[in-house]
């Protein structure tokens, strides 16, 4: 009961919240590597940290909430773990469906799907038709994503258009992104300690408020995710504009 009364009021004392958030959930294989585990181990305990963002976000009402699970250049990680993540996705996918159809949640993949599995592919167009038309919170997960292999893709998608001979404009290229159904990030937070993007959202973090954490993802909870809520409301974003301006 104490827990409820302290939650509501926390959440009352947001007043800026960001309307999306992408996360880049780093620092499973050090979170294992400490309790001298093998890094699959910390993969797995970051699956619990991904549904405490999701019930985190539905709870505050935040609309969008993009996470980076696999990017183009985690490829070159041994073969045994990059097997291993691929059926992680594969059956947390299968698993968690019910639990996103019932949670009213829109399920979205971003990311190059044409290395992945057919059965893998099915399951995803599946899910993400059927949630099509929910309106609680849209998930993205980025899997095989990278920023440039998108403005990349999004320049051939519109070739495709046949529109050669107009002028290419920024219009153009955001209605091809991957993430042309969403605002532009609010808010980034990087677990794990690195101060750097790995190729996530390259384009649309251009005005994106950027929170680093030493936290290592396994154990991201409630409150470290709070901390960078009440980080982002202190932030004023000026977009080019002085202070008076606002
Ligand atoms: C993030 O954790 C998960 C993926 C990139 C798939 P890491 O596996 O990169 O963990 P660290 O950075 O080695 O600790
Ligand atoms: C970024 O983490 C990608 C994901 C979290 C999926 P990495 O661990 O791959 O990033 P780098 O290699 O340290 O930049
Ligand atoms: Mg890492």
């Amino acid at each position: 009961m104490f827990n409820f009364f302290r939650s509501v009021k926390t959440q009352d004392a947001l007043s800026v919240k960001p309307k999306h958030i992408a996360i880049i959930m780093d620092g499973n294989g050090r979170w294992a590597k400490k309790r001298l585990m093998p890094r699959m181990s910390g993969h797995r305990k970051g699956l619990e940290s991904v549904k405490t963002v999701i019930t985190q976000c539905q709870k505050l009402n935040i609309p969008f909430l993009t996470l980076f699970a696999f990017s183009t250049e985690n490829w070159l990680r041994p073969s045994q773990e990059v097997k291993f993540l691929m059926s992680l996705f594969q059956d947390s996918i299968k698993k968690e469906s019910s639990a996103l159809i019932k949670n009213n949640i829109r399920f979205k993949l971003i990311g190059d799907r044409k290395p992945f599995p057919k059965k893998l592919n099915d399951k995803i167009n599946s899910l993400e038709k059927f949630t099509e038309e929910n309106t609680g919170l849209t998930l993205s997960i980025a899997i095989n994503y990278g920023g440039r292999w998108d403005i990349v893709n999004a320049v051939n998608e519109y070739r495709k258009q046949n529109h050669f001979k107009k002028t290419f404009t920024q219009k153009n290229l955001i209605q091809n992104l991957s993430l042309n159904f969403a605002p532009d990030p609010d808010l980034l937070i990087r677990t794990g300690g690195e101060k750097r993007i790995s190729n996530f959202l390259i384009w649309q973090f251009s005005y994106t408020e950027l929170y680093f954490t030493e936290k290592l993802w396994p154990d991201f909870n409630e409150k470290a995710f709070m901390a960078a809520l009440f980080e982002f409301q202190k932030r004023e974003r000026r977009y080019g504009k002085t202070s008076e301006q606002l």
